[in-house]
């Protein structure tokens, strides 16, 4: 079997969760890490003795006992380290969101492609058992055509300095979005406020507009009381409420749904339109969705294919969020996404 020596740039919050899911896969060692902080790297080389700590990173770049890079640094530093990984011939996964432009995920795009490597972009839901229930769903017709998806991603912090809380916390609802439905979107509606950071918005309302009329709603916010992972897929069969934070029901199917009578003369009769069945909860299969990306990132190298949550993929999400931080700046206004991917 090949084994792939992988090396993870950034290990503040999320990177060691990178590090123990890339070190767990029979095919993957993870050799270096790189923290330009020395507490993390003491901190990683307690964690993982026989791990190699540099703070250059650099040091991958030069070692070619290398093959793959992992970059989890705050988003700024992302295009800069991915170029120069892929420059140095290696496999590139990159969390989300990609960069912090169109222009950089393009070119991003244009060098992997031109070196041959495999470029992914850390979606890790559309990883995880309840998305891919919701996506069999909607692909089955189990729900009937998707009138609208509200999604709220609240809670009260993390903030992060260099971008606002859509382009921190709506990737996951776009990625998802975008896995789910089969629809074109064509523009973005967004509106915010920085209450706390002079132009880092820290709520946000984002409304994706689709070439077919239909809409979704992503609400995030860092100034909630609550913390909330909930989105609402509205079907003209039925209706499908997924709470990421509910330990095992995460999705619940509502058979409701609205019919139009074909007249009515009282008001008594206009409630007859409404149909009220039966709620359930399918079974998911449970399993960690950062190891199933891990071992997607390491498959795609092997077989040379691309990824779910590709580079491409990757370029879409930021596309949104260009479009999203333009209409902030318009107060709102409908600004066109353009040609997606
Ligand atoms: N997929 C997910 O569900 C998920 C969840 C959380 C965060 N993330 C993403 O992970 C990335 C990191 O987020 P975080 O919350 O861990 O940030 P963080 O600030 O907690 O950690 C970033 C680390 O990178 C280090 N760093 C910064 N620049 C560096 C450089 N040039 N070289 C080496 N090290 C450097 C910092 O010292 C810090 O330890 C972000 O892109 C974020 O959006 C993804």
């Amino acid at each position: 079997m090949t084994m792939f020596n992988l090396a993870v740039i950034g290990c503040g919050y999320w990177g060691p969760n990178l590090i123990r899911n890339f070190n767990s896969l029979s095919d993957c060692e993870v050799t270096t890490v790189c923290d330009a902080c020395n507490d993390r790297q003491s901190h990683m080389k307690k964690l993982y003795p026989h791990l190699k700590t540099v703070a250059d990173a650099e040091e991958i770049f030069n070692d070619n006992t290398i093959d793959a890079v992992a970059i989890a640094t705050p988003v700024k530093f992302h295009y800069e380290l991915a170029m120069k990984s892929l420059h140095a011939g290696k496999h590139t996964f990159i969390e989300k969101p990609m960069a912090s432009s169109v222009a950089e995920c393009r070119e991003l795009l244009v060098l992997a492609r031109e070196q041959g490597l495999t470029l992914m972009v850390g979606h890790t839901f559309i990883y995880s058992p309840p998305v891919r229930k919701i996506k069999e769903l909607v692909d089955s017709g189990d729900l009937g055509g998707i009138q609208y998806v509200s999604s709220r991603r609240l809670n009260l912090g993390l903030y992060q300095k260099d971008i606002n809380v859509c382009w921190d916390l709506a990737p996951h609802d776009i990625s998802i979005i975008l896995y789910v439905l089969n629809d074109k979107p064509v523009s973005v509606n967004c509106q915010g406020k920085a209450h706390m950071s002079e132009g880092v918005e820290d709520v946000c309302n984002m409304t994706i507009n689709f070439a077919n009329g239909g809409f979704c709603t992503i609400q995030s916010s860092w100034l909630d009381p609550n913390k909330i992972r909930e989105m609402t897929f509205v079907g003209e069969k039925r209706m499908l409420v997924y709470n990421d934070l509910e330990p095992i029901e995460k999705i619940k199917i509502y058979d409701k749904r609205v019919e139009k009578p074909p007249h009515y003369d009282t008001f008594a009769e206009f409630h007859y339109s409404y149909h009220y069945g039966d709620m359930y909860s399918p079974y998911l299969k449970q399993f960690e969705p950062l190891k199933e990306e891990c071992q997607h990132f390491i498959d795609c190298i092997k077989s040379k294919s691309e990824s779910k949550s590709s580079g491409t993929e990757g370029l879409k999400v930021v596309q949104i969020l260009a479009a999203a931080s333009e209409s902030l700046k318009q107060k709102g206004a409908a600004v066109s996404i353009g040609d997606l991917g």
